[in-house]
């Protein structure tokens, strides 16, 4: 296994840039299982999660091809798609259940292992079983299988979503694109991955309006066709690098990143003292222009403030003057993290949903700690990057699922980190 070895950095300078959203990338892959034509997707960053999605395509009948140095990756269907996901690659990502709607609207079955829930939460899919089921597929879960059949295609229907669930979203809005007649989803999710993900369909030749809001409409077609698609840049690594440059008090300019995707990481930020300019060439954060201060974080879909930005932020509010209150509305268990900053010496106390963070009365120092999940790990990382002495990050395959060059990138910005096997 392998893990970081972080010593305490001087601030961070320099410019670095954002890969591909991950949580784009793998939605719109799986959607070119509904494609009858070749698809090509740029700007694809190269992680294990994305590997993961290429071996169920191929695994599923299709030829795909990856050329990391353009980060394409293109996907030609089979003759055939098989409907079947082989439990072991679901088991290695849960996203696989965004491939559920496109081959139930593709082959008229799916039958796939039920992803399990993992450290952050339980994750169910009952409100993805409750708008497919809507649309007309008969869905049996059991023995950790979820089957769907709908024999007789799929229908337009009305899905309220009692959550605005991103993956439930995703997967209702795929199945919905070559249904009979309309689908409208009430209180849909809204994130950017979901507005990328409808361009991509739309550009196969769905018939999507309103992605981005709480209401889309999906006028189901006949068929989609193949088409060239650019990812856009994942808001969640534009976020960490601003963290990153505020935390070690530094000056980093991010490129390829978009500012309209951060706007409540970029509020917060200014809240706690940082200065945040919107450059020609990126965004550029500077956490060197005064003391930082506390601020209180809730997390809430979006446009709330981001739940995959809860850690990374956590970790900056151990460093600053005063006591936050950082609230999770979004996951039931994402304070693992929490415990392991403590181990550093932050000090923090985790109440149900709420977790009080004191500020750098307690100056962190370098310990062993553990990665839980992706963004926990990462934010163990920039800790250590301001903690007194050295940090062990292991279990670090959470981050590399979902970080391109994370170290090499920190690195070039002259964080002292190493990556070796444990
Ligand atoms: C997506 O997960 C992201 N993953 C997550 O990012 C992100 O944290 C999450 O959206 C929220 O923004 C990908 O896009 C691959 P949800 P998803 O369905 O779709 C409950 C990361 O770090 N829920 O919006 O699984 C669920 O339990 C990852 O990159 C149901 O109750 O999130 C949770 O409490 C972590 N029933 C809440 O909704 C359902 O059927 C939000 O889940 C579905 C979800």
């Amino acid at each position: 296994m392998a893990k970081y070895i972080v010593e305490q950095s001087g601030p961070l300078r320099g410019e670095v840039t954002i890969s591909g959203s991950k949580n784009a990338v793998l939605p719109i892959l799986a959607a070119t299982v509904l494609s009858e034509g070749v698809c090509e997707i740029n700007d694809v960053p190269h992680l294990l999660d994305v590997e993961v999605m290429i071996q169920i395509l191929r695994s599923l009948g299709a030829d795909v091809s990856e050329d990391w140095d353009s980060h394409t990756v293109v996907v030609t269907p089979g003759q055939s798609t098989v409907s079947e996901v082989p439990h072991d690659l679901v088991k290695k990502m849960r996203a696989s259940i965004f491939v559920m709607g496109p081959l139930l609207a593709r082959t008229g079955s799916a039958v796939i292992a039920l992803p399990g829930g993992c450290s952050i939460g339980n994750r169910p899919i009952d409100l993805h079983n409750k708008g497919l089921r809507l649309l007309g597929a008969r869905i049996l879960t059991g023995d950790g299988i979820v089957e769907a059949s709908a024999p007789n295609g799929l229908r337009g229907s009305l899905v309220y979503l009692d959550f605005p669930s991103v993956g439930a979203t995703e997967n209702i809005m795929m199945a919905a694109t070559l249904a009979q007649g309309t689908t409208t989803i009430e209180n849909a999710a809204e994130e950017p991955e979901i507005v990328d993900l409808a361009n991509f369909l739309n550009k196969m030749g769905a018939r999507i309006k309103g992605a981005g809001t709480d209401t889309i409409r999906i006028e189901g077609v006949q068929h989609l066709h193949g088409t060239r698609h650019a990812v856009i840049p994942d808001r969640i690594e534009t976020g960490t690098f601003m963290v990153a440059a505020a935390i070690s008090r530094g000056d980093v300019l991010i490129k390829n990143s978009v500012p309209d995707h951060v706007r409540p990481v970029i509020a917060k930020l200014l809240e706690c003292g940082a200065v945040v300019n919107d450059e020609v060439d990126g965004l550029r954060v500077r956490g060197d222009v005064k003391d930082l201060v506390a601020t209180d974080i809730k997390t809430l879909p979006y446009p709330g403030f981001p739940t995959d930005m809860q850690a990374l932020f956590m970790a900056l509010l151990t460093t600053v003057d005063g006591t936050s209150a950082v609230i999770e509305t979004v996951f039931e268990n994402r304070f693992m993290h929490a415990a392991e900053l403590s181990r550093m010496g932050a000090n923090i106390r985790v109440d149900g949903r709420t977790a009080i963070v004191p500020g750098n009365k307690h100056q962190l120092v370098g310990a062993r700690v553990i990665s839980t999940d992706l963004r926990a790990g990462a934010a163990l990382v920039l800790a250590g990057l301001v903690a007194k002495g050295r940090t062990e990050v292991s279990e670090i395959y959470h981050i590399e699922r979902g970080y391109e060059g994370f170290h090499d990138k920190l690195s070039a910005l002259g964080a002292k980190i190493e990556r070796v096997e444990d």
